[in-house]
């Protein structure tokens, strides 16, 4: 009978932390580089493109999304500081969780990791699409809708384009943008008729595959497939280079607070409550759960703690200050882009590059649009990088096929075959799946994996309490009785569970349900934890000697 609570010995943990620092990992990064690498990891199609649905989801009100999510976040950062500065090894929450709570559990956190990093890469790729045809556009190139954008969302838009005509031509004294032409807009499209239908099928002007109407997002086919290939040859994303892009990164988001303030009319924020938050609280728990993606990838700090030259001291500052500079600056943005912008006429593909080519800033958009396009670029990388990280690490657990998933490339070093499986899956979603439906499912996976980490980090202050904690959650009282910060990391981020609606609850489901199938039918067998003597992985006391050694 297998045990599925089987924990890592930290001895394994630790001895293959040394061969693969003796080969590659060297300690350079200290308190400054990690933070620009949780920024760097941070910063993306999040705030880019997702912002803009928020906008309507929330309205004005999006500000206080951001601080919403924002909040959720850094209780369970808080958590995840603990972790990281207890159990400094790469691999991140499947590591802690493989030392600490059990193979099981590291089995889900793992596959839910999948969940957050290739579809994560997904998400971003289509948010690079959008910024990609921003670009084109400032040449004067425009590509086929159908083949800039996958099947739903290029219907969207030709709706969009159609339904703006009507109104146009049906009311010639209105303005575009203005309110009334906004409502009227916004009846035209929920009206759906037959008619506008055809048009927005005419526009698009799509092929059929066996009857059925095509769209294939090819911008986002494609940079999938160049990282893909980047990282199999082997790029070492080396901090200086990460540095830059991460000041290139922040520049535009600075650059658009300071000029876009200069465009901020107060009136869009609205009067009063109703006007701020039009669709009500429910509206603004909606927009956080949907840009909580903007926050992702802050644990991306904890997967570089064998580079880290003091990674007890600096992996929380590392979290904690990314964080809370991505929170500033994302209000600050959310204030500025609904100020600039009626919340109902902000754009949903690049949110931010239209608020100034709308203002006439052309050369302002483009900078935007530039920036943007690296800044996403960077965040794909990391993703992939992270996501044949965590596959590759599996698979040396016995946990996946090693054949495959641990198979490294003779000549780059790399591995490769699940860098290729990572990328093409990320591809492939990518270009046939609409971005707000990729978008909340990784946000429910990685909201899920949040939830564990508050969960875990109690649980372990009852059953190891006398393990050395270099940084503790704040907030855990009476030797974990009465823990306040897990509490609300856990009520926080299960809230924003809970607005994903059941569409995304029945995906997370389903994906765990495929998980434990593998897991039982493949992993368990396989694990070479379970072929370990029963007294190794009972695993207490659990990590002495972490601290010492570092
Ligand atoms: N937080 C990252 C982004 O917004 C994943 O792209």
């Amino acid at each position: 009978m297998p045990n599925l609570l089987a924990k890592k010995p930290l001895s394994a943990l630790l001895s293959e932390a040394k061969q693969e620092g003796e080969q590659t990992l060297e300690r350079v990064l200290g308190p400054f580089s990690l933070t620009a690498l949780g920024v760097g990891a941070v910063i993306g199609a999040g705030i880019f493109v997702l912002s803009g649905l928020g906008a309507h989801y929330a309205g004005p009100g999006l500000m206080l999304s951001f601080i919403l999510s924002g909040l959720g976040c850094a209780f369970a950062g808080l958590c995840y500081a603990e972790f990281a500065a207890m159990i400094p090894l790469a691999g991140s929450a499947y590591t802690y969780a493989y030392a600490t709570l059990g193979e099981l559990f590291a089995w889900i956190i793992g596959w839910d990791l999948t969940l957050e990093y290739a579809m994560g890469a997904s998400t971003v790729s289509s948010g690079w699409s959008n910024h990609f045809i921003e670009f084109l556009r400032i040449f004067g190139l425009k590509m086929p809708l159908w083949l800039a954008y996958d099947h739903w969302t290029g219907l969207r838009a030709a709706t969009d384009i159609v339904a703006r005509q009507f109104v146009s031509a049906t009311n010639p004294a209105l303005l575009p943008g203005s309110q009334e032409f906004l409502l009227k807009l916004d009846a035209v499209k929920n009206a759906q008729t037959p008619e506008l239908l055809s048009h927005a099928h005419q526009l698009l002007n799509a092929p059929h595959l066996f009857g059925v109407e095509i769209g294939v997002n090819i911008p986002a086919f494609i940079i999938a497939l160049i990282i893909t290939t980047i990282l199999v040859i082997g790029i070492k994303e080396s901090a200086k280079f990460n540095a830059g892009i991460v000041m290139l990164k922040v520049s535009v988001v600075l650059f658009v607070l300071g000029l876009g303030s200069h465009y901020v009319n107060r009136a869009n924020w609205g009067t009063d409550w109703h006007s701020y938050a039009p669709n009500g609280f429910a509206g603004i728990g909606l927009a956080a759960g949907y840009i909580f993606f903007s926050y992702i990838g802050f644990d991306a700090v904890s997967t570089t703690a064998q580079e880290a030259k003091n990674p007890q001291r600096d992996l929380p500052i590392g979290i904690i200050a990314s964080l809370t500079i991505c929170t500033l600056l994302y209000i600050g943005v959310a204030a500025v882009l609904t100020g600039m912008v009626p919340w109902r006429e902000v754009n949903i593909e690049a949110p931010i590059a239209r608020a100034f080519l709308d203002k006439d800033l052309g050369w302002a958009s483009n900078i935007i649009t530039v920036g943007a396009l690296a800044g996403l670029t960077s965040v794909m990388l990391v993703m992939l990088l992270g996501q044949s990280r965590v596959l590759y690490a599996m698979a040396n657990d016995g946990l996946l096929p090693r054949s495959f998933f641990a198979s490294i490339h003779p000549k780059f070093r790399t591995p490769w075959k699940s860098t290729i499986l990572a990328g093409l899956l990320a591809a492939i979603v990518g270009s046939v799946t609409p971005i707000d439906d990729i978008g909340k499912m990784v946000n429910i996976g990685t909201l899920l994996a949040f939830v564990i980490v508050c969960i875990a980090v109690v649980v372990l202050r009852r059953t190891n309490p006398d393990q050395p904690r270099p940084f503790k959650t704040p907030g855990i009282y009476l030797g974990g009785l009465l823990p306040v910060v897990p509490i609300l990391g856990i009520l926080f981020n299960g809230y924003m569970m809970y607005k994903l609606g059941w569409i995304n609850w029945a995906r997370l489901i389903i994906w765990l349900i495929i998980g434990l199938v593998v897991y039982f039918f493949y992993s368990v067998k396989h694990s070479k934890v379970q072929a370990m003597p029963a007294a190794m992985t009972t695993g207490r006391p659990m990590v002495k000697g972490v601290a010492a050694r570092e």
